[in-house]
């Protein structure tokens, strides 16, 4: 794989041919999370970490109000008017650019017209943000293309907005965050009601390793908000029992147990998913902290069951992957990764072990399923930043 500065420099080169002048790189990863699935859209806590898989935007201004931008993987430019926005999105890859521009403008930042060119090496519909990386690199190039400072949280605000409104999908915030905000060598632990972080070390002997199931399942759009509509639900039957509540993250898990009766079986499995979770991201956070990894191991097993059993978000392909490397030596948990129906695993992993699981895992999910599996060893990365073209 080219570095990240020598793709860079293709970008600015290709852009330089296509639009003729020259361009700033703006950058902004995927992500894997550790652990926490599904509570952001809960005001809860997830624990993410920035990949080294990375989308490029390359832009320079224009002297008008028009957004023209090309992608290098579609090979296609598309075109957004400032000064007469659509309200919502077409279902292309430009949503997630144009839907930025819209509401950045909304949200007071005046945009110059700008020029961009994407590229992305973000794996697409495996579950690790490349529409999060898209949004967020767009944001970064977007405010740098009109001379306005990037603010890395109202970016991720930004972005959850453009998701939500202009593309339709009602994401919480952890991938536009972790997307703006990631600090290289580090997951963080967000609060996604006071969206402040802490940094959480990973230890120079651990791997965050990353098995793509390849399988993509259709409807995941659909199911997703299915989820979120159920724990609203789950929010306003408890309310009358619990006081004012403005989220499942204001319900500790003996009051759900207290009030199973007020809610009917499958949203009751669904709201104790949300709840328990909450409580799991803060142990593997004190574990991590402490060098207790196998406790975080466990956490992230424990989330899979939950994932599986409660919030019904897995798939067959995918709980094999996890099982399997649960039992593997070396291995201290593996779950599931990001919004479901397929995707990818994330596993806490010895570095030496890393090798051996790699071997053991491809070849018994070939046997199982006649699929091959691709593992990443992800390097936790920063969030949105430029990438400098000068030096070697
Ligand atoms: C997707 C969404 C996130 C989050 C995860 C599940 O990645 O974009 O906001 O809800 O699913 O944890």
């Amino acid at each position: 794989m080219a570095s990240m500065k020598a793709q860079a420099r293709d970008l600015a080169q290709a852009f330089g041919l296509r639009f003729g002048r020259a361009a700033v790189v703006s950058r902004a990863p995927g992500r894997v999370n550790l652990i926490g699935e599904h509570t952001d859209y809960n005001d809860g806590f997830v624990m993410p970490a920035a990949l080294d898989f990375a989308t490029l935007v390359a832009a320079a201004p224009r002297a008008d109000r028009r957004v023209r931008v090309y992608s290098q993987f579609m090979d296609e430019t598309r075109e957004f008017d400032l000064d007469a926005p659509q309200p919502a999105g077409d279902h292309a890859w430009s949503d997630y650019v144009f839907g930025v521009a819209a509401k950045l403008e909304e949200a007071g930042r005046r945009l110059a017209g700008a020029d961009l060119a994407v590229w992305s090496d973000v794996p697409l519909g495996a579950g690790l943000s490349s529409s999060a990386a898209l949004e967020v690199g767009a944001a970064h190039a977007l405010l740098a293309a009109s001379g306005l400072p990037f603010d890395p949280v109202e970016a991720a605000k930004v972005g959850q907005r453009a998701e939500n409104e202009f593309v339709g999908m009602r994401c919480g915030i952890m991938d536009q965050y972790i997307a703006a905000c990631g600090v290289a060598g580090n997951a963080l632990l967000i609060d996604c009601r006071s969206l402040e972080s802490r940094l959480v070390p990973i230890a120079p002997n651990l791997r965050l390793v990353i098995t793509n199931s390849g399988v993509r399942h259709q409807h995941a759009g659909g199911e997703y908000n299915d989820r979120r509509t159920a724990c609203e639900e789950g929010v306003r039957l408890l309310a009358p029992h619990l006081g004012p509540i403005a989220a499942l993250r204001d319900v500790a898990p003996e009051a759900l147990q207290r009030w199973r009766a007020a809610l009917p079986d499958l949203i009751y499995r669904r709201c104790r998913h949300i709840v328990t979770e909450n409580a799991r991201v803060l142990e593997a956070e004190t574990a991590l902290k402490t060098g207790d990894f196998a406790a975080c191991g466990a956490a992230m097993n424990a989330s899979q069951t939950s994932m599986r059993d409660d919030f019904e978000i897995t798939c067959p392909e995918i709980d094999f992957l996890a099982d399997f490397a649960q039992g593997l030596d070396g291995v201290y948990g593996s779950r599931m990764t990001g919004g479901g129906f397929g995707g990818c695993t994330v596993s806490l992993v010895e570095a030496d072990a890393v090798d051996p699981m790699k071997e053991a895992l491809v070849a018994a999910y070939r046997d199982a399923y006649g699929l091959t599996a691709e593992v990443f060893v992800c390097q936790p990365s920063d969030g949105a930043g430029f990438v400098e073209l000068g030096g070697v």
